[in-house]
């Protein structure tokens, strides 16, 4: 089901008629993706953005990794939730984009552009429509021995998993902070996988109650990111062993420069995201 644009073969011809030489210079494209030149950057996105993200508090990064807003289905599971598709015209072109206004109430708009960096822009899963149930998945290698031990490559993850959130420890920095998992999102059927990770803390509980993006984009407790560091890349963790030689052992740690986030501290960041090649 990863047909793009079903209806609209005209535009891609058009597209890939102006930005041929663009994709000759290899600018992260895939080999049949185009990349959008200036005159084309609005067809799929990109530009100014104001992202919510768990904030950067030390070390090289610019900024926050994004947010993903949480959802709890009715038998427990977790989702990312994806925004709304919709098709738009732009400069008199038909696109699709993924976009929720004051999403739940909470005033900020949520679109796919917070996840339009680091080369993320150009993975299926970022395409507006490509179909996912948008299950958090844990992987084939996670990050902590707890969740090597709850589940198999594959597995959904659950919020019964984490109910000792409240005392969990892996041995790095203060037991009870939070009980964090690693996992894909929107990855399934896609060459790319999209890495995110999600914690479980008393601290996202307390916050959700008076702040109205937290209230929104979290559910019991649980807060989740896109986990690639807008520094260069690297995926970086929670509570990771020899963090605490940078003071981020309570925090999420990126091994390749020492950049901090912290995942209790949900700020707006103001980037310029990278348009979505066409096809
Ligand atoms: S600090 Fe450089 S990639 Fe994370």
């Amino acid at each position: 089901m990863s047909d793009k644009y079903p209806d609209d073969s005209g535009r891609r011809r058009f597209v890939k008629g102006v930005v041929g030489g663009a994709a000759l210079a290899g600018v992260g494209a895939t080999t049949a993706a185009a990349v959008n030149t200036a005159t084309m950057s609005s067809g799929s996105g990109g530009g100014s953005t104001a992202a919510m993200a768990i904030e950067n508090i030390d070390g090289p990064a610019p900024r926050g990794m994004p947010q993903i807003p949480v959802e709890i289905d009715s038998e427990g599971y977790l989702k990312g939730v994806w925004p709304e598709v919709k098709t738009v015209e732009e400069n008199g072109v038909q696109i699709q984009i993924a976009e929720t206004e004051n999403y739940n109430g909470s005033g900020v708009t949520y679109t796919s552009e917070w996840f339009q960096y680091c080369g993320v822009e150009s993975y299926g899963g970022i395409d507006p429509s490509y179909e996912s149930d948008n299950y958090f998945i844990s992987g084939g290698a996670p990050g902590y021995t707890w969740q090597s031990d709850a589940y198999s490559e594959g597995d959904r993850l659950h919020v019964d998993d984490f109910s000792d959130y409240q005392s969990w420890s892996n041995g790095v920095g203060d037991p009870g902070l939070g009980k964090p998992a690693t996992g894909r999102w929107r990855s399934e059927d896609a060459e790319d996988t999209i890495p995110i990770q999600v914690i479980r803390s008393e601290e996202i509980m307390e916050m959700a109650k008076d702040d109205p993006w937290v209230k929104a984009s979290t559910q019991e407790g649980f807060v989740a990111w896109l986990d690639k560091c807008t520094h260069f890349c690297c995926v970086p963790k929670y509570k990771t062993e020899g963090s605490e030689k940078f003071n981020a052992e309570n925090d999420v740690y990126c091994q390749c420069h020492q950049s901090v986030y912290d995942p209790f501290s949900l700020v707006e960041t103001l980037f310029v995201a990278r348009p979505r090649p066409s096809e």
